[in-house]
């Protein structure tokens, strides 16, 4: 908090160069402090930069456990710019009565229409394809050259039928498929036993960190697809290689991994994997409608109103 002439200005610290709206919302009202975006910061490089921030918009690869939260007294609000929160000790800032927003609904569209480009990439082995007219340099049309499965008449199942998967589920009718799909608490294997493609659309926390095991890739048909644009820690990243490399799994297509920023050398060195770099809400217009939500209800909150988008 900044004393100024005649009143007090709070201070709001961005951990990263977020869409400039963000910055527009605020920096009328309260000083704002930007720093360079760094793809994983330690909580001591937190600590530092929260010392000055009475509120602050975080990544989803900030950690922000109970040390960093208790470091300011000051800090009062931290909107987290995603809608998953595994990052934040949720408990810790409650304790501490510090506000945790995000930014649910406006990622939505995006993440669905990523996660129908993976489906389509991995079983039209399109990333093969490309690296193969690059690398090459020749268009081959051949009877049985790179042959991929159809998703007419395929079965994909939807772990997690919020929000994204229900958005998921009605593109993929459009494609002709059949869809299946489980919410929270209902059992997972026969889902499994049946899809073609499972698609994840879980949030990740205690009950769902390595929902998809051995076991339950073993309960996938052979010859399957797994997609996950959720969150990476929902799949034990090894036993998916074991799965892949088996031959048990007929591909899978990530923008997700167990060990973010790391991707496993295991899963780079698959060509039945398509790899994308956690872009699942990477549009400008999402983008954009993220860094609204995360200033407005910083906003809101300096002003003493309630925020609309609170973790609970
Ligand atoms: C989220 O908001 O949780 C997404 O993973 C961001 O892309």
């Amino acid at each position: 908090m900044a004393a100024g002439s005649n009143e007090v200005k709070h201070t709001v610290v961005l951990t990263a160069a977020y869409p400039p709206v963000a910055r527009e919302i605020l920096a009328g009202q309260f000083d704002v402090i930007e720093h360079p975006t760094e793809p994983l910061r330690s909580e001591d490089d937190l600590i530092l930069i929260f010392s000055e921030a009475d509120a602050a918009i975080t990544l989803l690869s900030d950690p922000l456990t109970r040390r960093v939260l208790s470091s300011n007294p000051n800090l009062r609000i931290v909107a987290n710019y995603a809608v998953g929160y595994n990052n934040v000790d949720v408990e810790a800032a409650r304790e501490l009565g510090i506000t945790i927003t995000h930014t649910p609904g406006v990622l939505t569209e995006a993440t669905a229409e990523l996660t129908m480009a993976l489906i389509l990439a991995v079983t039209r082995r399109l990333v093969e394809g490309d690296r193969e007219v690059r690398e090459g340099g020749i268009c081959i049309w051949e009877p049985l050259h790179l042959l991929g499965a159809s998703l007419q008449g395929k079965r994909l199942g939807i772990v997690g039928t919020g929000r994204i998967g229900t958005a998921v589920a009605a593109r993929a009718r459009v494609f002709g498929m059949e869809v299946g799909g489980v919410r929270r608490g209902e059992a997972l294997a026969p889902l499994l036993a049946v899809s073609d493609i499972v698609s994840i659309h879980v949030p990740l926390n205690r009950e769902t960190h390595h929902l998809i095991d051995a076991a339950a890739l073993g309960k996938m048909k052979k010859g399957s697809f797994l997609i996950n644009t959720a969150r990476g820690a929902i799949v034990d990243e090894s036993a998916l290689c074991d799965a892949l490399e088996r031959g048990h799994l007929a591909g899978a297509a990530l923008d997700v991994y167990e060990f973010e920023p790391a991707v496993s050398a295991r899963l780079r060195a698959l060509p039945n994997t398509v790899l994308a770099p956690h872009i699942g809400s990477a549009t400008f217009e999402t983008r954009s409608a993220m860094a609204r939500i995360a200033a407005t209800d910083v906003l809101r909150f300096l002003n003493g109103q309630m925020p609309l988008h609170p973790v609970r």
